[in-house]
């Protein structure tokens, strides 16, 4: 297969933004941050973005173009050695877009549900019971047989996937510029109809006050450095693959900036839009907003239309535009893994473009079946709990390591200042050598510590321990076997 490239730099900003703006924003970001004490998690958060998320993804665009490869390629030209990080990363990516591409069939479903409000009065029973089937909590780790709405769901997604990409980058070129932009104009829509909600400020008020006091809480920043990895789509490889489609004499730091803050104006954005509702929730349910108790996937599915429901007009059409917007949100986030995929192999694939991504579309299906089971839910949440909480900050410790230590930040900042609009300096380095890899070696050994004989979300042992060292030792495994395996001429 042939390295391709970008139309022009228009293009590749609005991929890279569309790989890092996703569920993520709207979904995730609120619902940590309502976790993490509201508007204290700002703080850790946009701390993060500088400290880490926007050096990181300087990294990222500056090996991507220097190489013109995938990940792997990537590191292997910084030290032979380390390719598998390369792999590891988009193994990582892998496991995420499996389960990323059932929530986006579930989003699916609850689109077309839209019409009729099929969710009725208990949005609650309806999502857990009736269309996740969930078993009892006690039951968690089995699988107990497979939801067919979601596993259709689940079929158009990878469809879905596959039609926007199969043909190349001039293809995802085009399918960006309507689901980056459509998203973000209904998230205006939807704060405007937020904020316009009585009560609406008191949510408000919640999101954006800081509690000063949560700033101790080391659990705070790890969560905050977390979400900016994964918000950003930092350490997956994706971006040093989207990098690497740049023509020669691309800008990358002023990219990388632009990127990062676009990403974090729409969590914010996502935040306001969320935030705003629960207020009106909690008003009308005569509760304080910390009370009106929400859980990650439950926001979306359960919250979100209980709000919907109780709006005086047009509920269906709110409904339907909430759907969409997660849809057109989630999409380039997933295509961006299957390009990151691609990247990563097309020197050693023989056979075409189009067949090898829909070879991998339909085997990506397969391994989501599990999560389309009614005991699915309860794996998704411990192995994105493990692979975030442990995999990202690792490869990310990794990668600036190497980059610092081995290739040289002198010689990666030299190349970025070279045809970038404005030039980074020495603080540059001093970042990408100790200040990030102190602080994500410290996170990495005090979540450690932290779990040693805890159970995650209260699962039992062995599927603590099946779906976090025991995966992340297979995605290794799999990992040194690619790195060997896939070898120029093989
Ligand atoms: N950045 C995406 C978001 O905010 C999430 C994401 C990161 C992702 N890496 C991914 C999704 C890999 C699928 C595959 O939603």
């Amino acid at each position: 297969m042939d390295h391709q490239h970008w139309k022009n730099r228009g293009v590749f900003i609005l991929a890279a933004v569309g790989s890092a703006v996703g569920l993520g924003n709207v979904w995730r970001f609120p619902y940590i941050a309502y976790s993490n004490g509201g508007g204290a998690f700002l703080i850790p958060y946009f701390v993060a973005l500088f400290i880490a998320g926007v050096p990181l993804l300087i990294l990222e665009f500056s090996l991507g173009r220097m190489v013109q490869k995938g990940a792997p390629q990537a590191m292997e030209y910084i030290k032979k050695e380390f390719k598998w990080l390369g792999w590891f990363a988009i193994l990582i990516g892998s496991t995420i877009v499996v389960y990323y591409a059932v929530i986006m069939s579930w989003c699916f479903g609850y689109l077309i549900y839209s019409f009729t409000l099929k969710w009725g009065a208990n949005p609650e029973t309806f999502f857990y019971g009736k269309y996740l089937g969930l078993l009892p909590f006690e039951k968690a780790g089995h699988f107990g047989g497979v939801q067919i709405p979601i596993l259709i769901g689940l079929a158009v997604t990878w469809i879905w996937i596959f039609l926007s990409i199969f043909k190349g980058v001039d293809s995802v070129g085009k399918v960006v510029l309507v689901t980056v932009p459509l998203p973000v104009l209904i998230l205006v829509i939807l704060i405007i109809r937020g904020v316009t909600l009585p009560g609406a400020l008191d949510g408000l008020n919640y999101f954006l006050s800081p509690n000063f006091k949560a700033l101790l809480n080391p659990d705070v920043w790890i969560a905050a450095f977390s979400q900016v990895f994964f918000s950003m789509s930092i350490g997956f490889g994706i971006m040093i693959a989207y990098a690497s489609y740049l023509p020669d004499g691309s800008d990358i730091n002023n990219n990388a900036l632009l990127a990062g803050l676009l990403d974090a104006l729409i969590a914010f954005m996502g935040g306001l839009a969320v935030f705003s509702v629960l207020g009106y929730l909690a008003y009308t349910k005569g509760v304080a907003v910390p009370d009106v108790v929400t859980s990650g996937p439950g926001l979306a599915f359960v919250t979100y239309p209980t709000i919907l429901s109780l709006l005086p007009f047009w509920v269906q059409f709110f409904s339907v535009l909430f759907f969409i917007m997660l849809l057109t949100l989630g999409i380039d986030s997933a295509f961006s893994l299957v390009e990151a995929f691609v990247a990563g192999v097309e020197d050693y694939i023989k056979i075409k473009r189009e067949t090898f991504i829909a070879i991998v579309c339909f085997i990506a299906f397969i391994l989501g079946i599990p999560f389309a089971t009614k005991g699915g839910l309860y794996y998704l949440d411990v192995i994105d709990h493990y692979l975030t909480s442990f995999g990202l900050i690792f490869v990310g410790l990794l990668e600036s390591i190497l980059v610092g230590w081995v290739l040289g930040s002198n010689k990666v900042r030299e190349f970025a200042n070279l045809t970038s609009d404005f030039k980074i300096g020495k603080w540059w380095d001093i970042s990408i050598k100790f200040i990030i890899p102190l602080i994500l070696g410290a996170m990495l050994i005090i979540n450690f510590i932290n779990s040693i004989g805890k159970l995650y979300g209260g699962y039992p042992l062995w599927l603590n321990i099946i779906a976090g060292p025991v995966w992340i030792a297979i995605l290794l495994v799999i990992s040194f076997y690619l790195s060997y395996r896939l070898r120029k001429g093989v």
